[in-house]
């Protein structure tokens, strides 16, 4: 209690963002050294539309946020490109929604969205899954899902494991998909199947690309893409997204 008491009155003495962020980073070098804090000044966190959409899931202090806000930025950049757009792996519907938002802000292509999830969890990891995943993680209902995305009516919920329902979208073109799925098998399946189905100018992002608890998804996106021109551009905030028909540079050997 004494200490902190002495903590809190330490802070006191440092009111500015720049000294608390110097504490802050201090303590967290010994809690975690390879941690790597972001400068705290950053305007996105201060976009009032996006941080409504962050609340309403109870994500605004979440730890996904600025994966949220990278499916956001590259949600825009799909406005011109034709096709539906996708999710595999949906949760509570927190990115569908985002993507039928944006969607909705771009009527000129009438798009539809097409949810793939068992609202079972997870599927069994496999060997190359690592150990923090087990069979049924992350499950939400169906109906919970489609609770959350009762504004809308341009969407289709696909109850199954992927890729069991894929063959109802076979004739469609696509624009963007959303793979997040954590695993290997079900990431493969999914990328295999609609890379080919990409407009030119399209995106795929991986929100489970880059991170240590998902290295059987990073693998499955790794193999696929081997003989292929465009590579995952792995992003700071851990995930990975291509633009079909845009090469990807060589990177630091
Ligand atoms: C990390 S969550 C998705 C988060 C969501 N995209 C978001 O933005 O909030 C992973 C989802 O993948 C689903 N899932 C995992 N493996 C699956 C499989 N083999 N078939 C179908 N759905 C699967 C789970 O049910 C879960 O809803």
């Amino acid at each position: 209690m004494a200490l902190l008491r002495a903590f809190y009155k330490y802070l006191k003495k440092r009111r500015s963002i720049a000294a608390r962020f110097r504490l802050l980073t201090e303590v967290g070098k010994k809690l975690i050294p390879q941690y790597r804090f972001s400068w705290p000044y950053l305007d996105w966190w201060n976009d009032k539309p996006f941080n409504s959409y962050l609340q309403r899931f109870n994500e605004l202090h979440h730890f996904n946020t600025d994966r949220k806000y990278m499916l956001y930025q590259l949600l825009r950049l799909i406005d011109d490109i034709p096709g539906d757009t996708v999710e595999c792996g949906s949760l509570e519907g927190a990115g569908s929604y985002l993507i039928h938002l944006m969607n909705d802000q771009s009527p000129q292509h009438e798009r539809w969205h097409h949810v793939f999830d068992s609202f079972e969890g997870l599927s069994a990891p496999g060997e190359g899954d690592g150990k923090h995943w087990e069979q049924g993680d992350l499950s939400v209902s169906m109906g919970q899902v489609r609770k959350n995305m009762d504004n809308f009516d341009r969407y289709t919920l696909y109850q199954g494991w992927i890729p069991s329902r894929f063959a109802e979208v076979q004739d469609k073109r696509i624009a963007f998909v959303h793979i997040d799925v954590d695993l290997y098998q079900p990431t493969r399946d999914a990328i295999e199947f609609f890379y080919p189905k990409m407009s030119e100018g399209g995106v795929i992002l991986c929100d489970d690309y880059g991170s240590s608890l998902c290295p059987g998804a990073t693998r499955a996106i790794d193999e696929y893409l081997a003989d292929k021109t465009e590579k995952m551009l792995y992003m700071t905030c851990g995930s990975g997204f291509l633009i079909k028909g845009r090469q990807t540079a060589l990177q630091l050997a």
